[in-house]
């Protein structure tokens, strides 16, 4: 146990207020934050500071512009490129200006369709800069997924790249962004594209401009200056999946985002100035947000942008080159990319060759880590490999090790103990707290901690579900338990949220666009274990009378949830059967589903309707398989 971290614990918790006044001392405020916390305006009430500004500029008036920000390492294109201090301060003011003069002004949204380049990252720096609030789409995403979010953010600026690099695949934007545009009913002002070596995207009317050529035009504009915003100003609005069709939009708010997310660094991860920090995350998922863009950034460090996969670009010996090459002191990755590199590379052969460099510590985060995972990855290569959990809601992990506070104390299949400024409770169903060892939902006590949501866009009835459940808690939507040495476990979720490959998709969300294909009269879709993605979507469709014998339903279902949420539902397989089990009451037993399709056992549950339909999916799901 360490003291350090017992100590920072309790005071977060007993004086929150001196606790987060004092780390908002790293924070460059151009006016200092009345009090840590008010329950109407949140975190740092008063205080106003600009984000762009504490992650960029700042270091450079340090003296510290030629540091490395930036290593932009990219297998797909045999590219590496470093951008120092103050060739990110330069780039951040040219977007900046480029944005001005499209009219983006504080409070604006700006929405990016973006691979994994550095544009990326100088647009939602340049969007912090003016006080705009970016809202990046994951390039993952359909056409109709991004037309949802333009919906929903209503941005005045749309801006994309010519194409994205996925392993072998080229994929072009512009036709994506064009299709979400039609779909859309909020008409952007603008769209800029980025032009990228591997495939130009064709320009058509005034809407669209070429990123260089919107450049060039404004190159001599001055840059704008770095708006001092409200700590409670919006600085993005991220969404992801809930339990229904419609994304739910986090806010994230500068203030408290900004004082979280340099604690954590200096407390959870140990990167200070000067350190070599990477997260193998995209910009698109909150880590990437929060990881690869802002909290590196924040304490001066050097953040890796990679494009590509941990394996095929090009071999399961990407990871470690990398840490190699660039001298990457803490490493962040999903389960499931050390599960493909495993897989790909049992014996370690590229690990023993190449090495960890000075690497010290990997953290993972996504999904539950498996222990074997775990255990395989220590063994082979001697470093700490520390699970811990966290949620887009939140912005930066709940449970950890905080290892940068010296305390390394892990156990296998636990994401770790509350990190400090969160309070957890496992409770039940009526919210009374469970005894050690006991699973029920994982809660945590309200108001939560700096960094974390305070409301959704245009939904605070929303945001206010997650605290309907369990009054004074906040419902995470996991289920878990405190073992008796207080390692928090997170076993799964409560709703009918799945993590697909680290990534967070609604099944509720897929069952809605299956139960629209012809010929389906009823629908159920369940993640499914899965040895390399964790877990996988699977369909089971019941066909309209007469359509039993359409051999083509479960291609045009798989079809359906690619084309309408994206490659990355990874919906592979579709099963066509009679029946689905369902309760008396009506209920499908979606729990049972899972269990055959895992090849579980499976007793038939006592409130089954018909106790002849578990049999009838056994046959399907060993006989039927796309
Ligand atoms: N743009 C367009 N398409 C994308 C995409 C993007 N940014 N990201 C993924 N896709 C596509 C993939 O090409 C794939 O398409 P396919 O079905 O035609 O092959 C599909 O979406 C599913 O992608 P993915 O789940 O990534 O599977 P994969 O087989 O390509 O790769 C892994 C498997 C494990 C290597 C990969 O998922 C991975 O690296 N996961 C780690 C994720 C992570 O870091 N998450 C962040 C949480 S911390
Ligand atoms: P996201 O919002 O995409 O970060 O997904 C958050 C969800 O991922 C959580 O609610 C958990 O269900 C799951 N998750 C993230 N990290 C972990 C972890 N370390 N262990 C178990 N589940 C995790």
């Amino acid at each position: 146990m360490s003291e350090a971290y017992t100590r920072a614990w309790q005071a977060s918790i007993a004086q929150p207020e001196a606790f987060w006044l004092g780390a908002a001392q790293a924070i460059d405020w151009s006016s200092p934050p009345a009090a840590a916390f008010d329950p109407a305006r949140g975190w740092f009430p008063g205080g106003r500071l600009n984000t762009a500004y504490n992650c960029v500029d700042r270091h450079v008036a340090a003296g510290r512009g030629d540091a490395l920000a930036l290593i932009y390492d990219s297998p797909v294109t045999a590219t590496v490129t470093r951008t120092t201090y103050a060739e990110l301060q330069h780039e951040v003011g040219r977007v900046a200006a480029m944005l001005a003069h499209l009219g983006v002004e504080r409070g604006d949204r700006v929405v990016l369709y973006m691979p994994m380049i550095p544009p990326t990252v100088f647009a939602m720096l340049a969007c912090a800069r003016l006080g705009a609030v970016h809202s990046v789409v994951f390039g993952g995403f359909a056409p109709l997924e991004l037309a949802k979010r333009i919906d929903d953010a209503t941005p005045k600026v749309l801006l994309t790249a010519s194409c994205g690099i996925e392993g072998a695949r080229t994929i072009a934007y512009q036709p994506l962004v064009d299709e979400a545009l039609a779909l859309a009913r909020h008409a952007v002002d603008h769209v800029v594209v980025y032009q990228r070596e591997r495939l130009a995207a064709e320009l058509s009317g005034p809407r669209d401009h070429d990123w260089q050529s919107l450049r060039d035009a404004t190159a001599a504009d001055p840059v704008p200056p770095a708006v001092a915003v409200a700590a409670d100003d919006p600085l993005y609005i991220l969404y992801t999946s809930g339990t229904t069709g419609t994304p739910k939009g986090v806010v994230r708010e500068h203030g408290g985002h900004a004082v979280a997310l340099a604690w954590s660094m200096a407390n959870i991860y140990g990167i200070g100035a000067g350190d070599v920090f990477w997260a193998a995350s995209d910009v698109g998922w909150v880590v990437g947000h929060s990881y690869i863009v802002y909290a590196p950034l924040l304490v001066g460090a050097t953040t890796v942008l990679f494009e590509g996969k941990p394996v095929g670009t090009p071999d399961p010996g990407t990871f470690w080159r990398t840490i190699v090459r660039h001298g990457v002191k803490t490493f962040f990755t999903a389960p499931t990319a050390i599960r493909a590199v495993r897989k790909e590379d049992p014996e370690g052969r590229f690990l023993a060759e190449i090495g960890t460099g000075p690497c010290q510590a990997i953290f993972l985060a996504g999904e539950r880590a498996d222990p074997e995972t775990i255990a395989w990855a220590e063994a082979r290569t001697g470093l700490p490999v520390i699970d811990h959990w966290w949620q887009t809601e939140l912005g930066w992990p709940g449970v950890a090790s905080c290892a940068a506070l010296g305390d390394l104390r892990r156990r296998r299949g636990s994401a770790g103990f509350p990190v400090p400024g969160y309070e957890f409770a496992i409770l039940d169903e009526s919210g009374h707290p469970l005894p050690t060892g006991q699973s029920g939902a994982v809660a945590i006590k309200a108001p939560l901690p700096p960094g974390a949501f305070r409301t959704l866009w245009n939904n605070p009835a929303g945001f206010a579900k997650n605290f309907a459940a369990f009054p004074g808690w906040y419902e995470t939507g996991d289920a878990g338990f405190f073992d008796a040495d207080g390692f928090l476990h997170i076993m799964g979720r409560t709703d009918d949220i799945i993590n697909v490959a680290g990534h967070r998709l609604s099944t509720g969300q897929m069952e809605q666009i299956v139960a629209t294909v012809d010929g389906v009269a009823e629908c159920a879709v369940i993640g499914a274990d899965d040895a390399l993605k964790g877990m996988i979507p699977i369909a089971f469709v019941v066909p309209r009378a007469g359509a039993g014998g359409d051999a083509t339903l479960p291609a045009r279902v798989i079809a359906a949830v690619r084309g309408e949420l994206g490659a990355v539902a990874a919906l592979k397989t579709a099963f066509v059967v009679p029946q689905l089990p369902k309760t008396r009451s009506g209920k499908i037993l979606r729990n049972l589903l899972r269990k055959i399709v895992n090849g579980e056992e499976a007793p038939t549950p006592p409130t089954i309707d018909d106790p002849a339909v578990p049999d009838l999916l056994r046959a399907a799901v060993l006989g039927e398989k796309v």
